[in-house]
């Protein structure tokens, strides 16, 4: 069990189990069910490469600082400001993170519903027989529906507060593990099958040619929001994971690991996606928020096999989504049994039923609240752009700036090198990175963003 303060706080155990349970919490929805559909909607190859270079540049910093906040501090988000920063406004950091912990909480139990319901249609034989254009009638019906969404959200939410109330050790370190190099694997199998099936070919020249004309101030917000939102970062999720990391953790080698194996699998549901998509006449900007609901089903009726490939696949990315969903449910749980000393029953059960609640409104968005929209974007889009593309880059932007001028040198270094253990060859670019590259770029990032909204 977790509880109140340090000494007797849970862990994880093995080497990989936190390579497994940080790159769980990365690996999920967004990066097989959210990036395919923010690329299409945003021009393809120059989206790519913006996208990989705030990854390189931003995102990883981000993580590392992330890292060297939660094992120094060795508490909750909140409490890790107050722990390192007492009396100063930094906790606030930690409230911003509870917040987007709720927002994406909701909207994303909605889409990991989508992702039960898939299973039950994959074993049911739901896509024998049908067209494309079925296919697509089939997901839109779902969607627009209220009782069947609701229903697989309600559970997801559950499962995820099961895996919570398992504690740490037990529960988090033991679902990451096993499962991901399977994912891996059928994503490479399903690569293949898209990239082979007729008029596949532009889908990969939209994917990697970059257009340059594409971008706008939006759409680099977008990609800065996607790679932080892929990572885990800006929020306190990776804060709570390694405030359980050993000492002997080499962080700067487990935020560059991560980071590449997040990037990898994003890019192969990628690969996966938009050739298929080509083939059968979609277009990369239709597809919108079901986009893999509508496009794989089509890849999995042209696949020897394609029954079982589908059970597997829609099974395994509901499992990576529970082990994202476990890292951010844990945020709001480990805070409030840490700061107000709540049983971690409590805690969690008063975590998943207002998560629930808010989840509620996101999931009816194509439905019965279709007709609420902000800014011309309904209820699921509203929140998932709040948290994606304000919350978390504004959180990284202040954790960086906490790491870079705030936090004391030493202790910075003594996290990055295990006090003295090993060398650190990537200190200077690191520290130049979150003191000056990193906050400049989420500045400026915002700002124009914000100019071209008000336009
Ligand atoms: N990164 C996860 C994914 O790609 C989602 C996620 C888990 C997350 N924890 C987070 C996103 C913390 C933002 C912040 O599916």
């Amino acid at each position: 069990m977790s509880t109140g303060t340090g000494g007797n706080r849970d862990g994880f155990t093995s080497k990989f189990g936190i390579v497994a349970a940080a790159a769980g919490s990365a690996i999920g929805l967004g990066n097989i069910w959210r990036f395919p559909y923010v690329v299409g909607e945003s021009g393809g190859g120059a989206f790519l490469l913006v996208y990989l270079s705030f990854v390189l540049l931003l995102g990883i910093p981000v993580m590392l600082s992330e890292f060297i906040i939660g094992r120094k501090a060795k508490r909750n988000t909140f409490g890790a400001f107050r722990e390192i920063a007492p009396k100063t406004w930094w906790p606030i950091i930690g409230v911003m993170g509870i917040v987007a912990a709720f927002v994406i909480l909701a909207f994303y139990s909605t889409i990991a519903g989508w992702t039960l319901h898939y299973v039950y249609l994959s074993f049911s034989n739901g896509f024998q027989g049908r067209d494309t254009a079925e296919l697509t009638h089939m997901f839109e019906l779902f969607q627009t529906s209220t009782f069947l969404p609701l229903f697989w959200q309600l559970i997801f939410i559950t499962l995820t507060a099961a895996i919570i109330l398992s504690g740490v050790k037990k529960g988090i370190e033991k679902y990451s593990k096993i499962l991901m190099p399977f994912l891996l694997l059928l994503l490479i199998t399903l690569s293949i099958r898209s990239v082979t099936l007729p008029g596949s070919f532009e889908g990969l020249v939209f994917l990697f040619k970059p257009d340059f004309g594409k971008l706008d101030s939006g759409v680099i917000l977008g990609a800065l929001g996607q790679a932080f939102f892929s990572l885990s970062i800006g929020m306190g999720a990776l804060i709570t994971y390694s405030s359980y990391f050993p000492d002997r953790t080499n962080l700067s080698n487990t935020a560059f690991e991560v980071s590449v194996a997040d990037v990898i699998i994003a890019i192969l549901a990628g690969i996966a996606i938009f050739p298929a998509m080509f083939s059968i006449g979609m277009l990369p900007e239709q597809g919108g928020a079901g986009l893999i609901f509508m496009v794989l089903p089509n890849v999995f009726l042209q696949i020897p096999g394609g029954y079982f490939i589908s059970i597997a696949f829609f099974i395994l990315l509901a499992i990576a989504a529970l082990t994202s969903s476990i890292s951010i449910m844990e945020v709001v749980v480990a805070f409030l049994t840490e700061e107000f000393n709540i049983k971690r029953k409590y805690a969690t059960l008063v975590t998943a039923v207002s998560a629930a609640f808010v989840g509620l409104f996101c999931t009816l968005s194509w439905g019965a609240f279709k007709g609420i929209t902000i800014g011309g974007k309904n209820i699921f889009d509203t929140l998932d752009f709040a948290a994606s593309n304000i919350l978390l880059p504004l959180g990284g932007l202040l954790i960086v700036v906490f790491v870079g001028w705030y936090m004391r040198n030493s202790d910075v270094k003594d996290e990055m090198s295990n006090n003295g253990l090993f060398k650190l060859r990537i200190y200077f670019i690191f520290r130049f990175l979150i003191r000056f590259i990193a906050p400049v770029a989420i500045a400026i990032i915002f700002l124009n963003a914000i100019g071209i909204l008000r336009t």
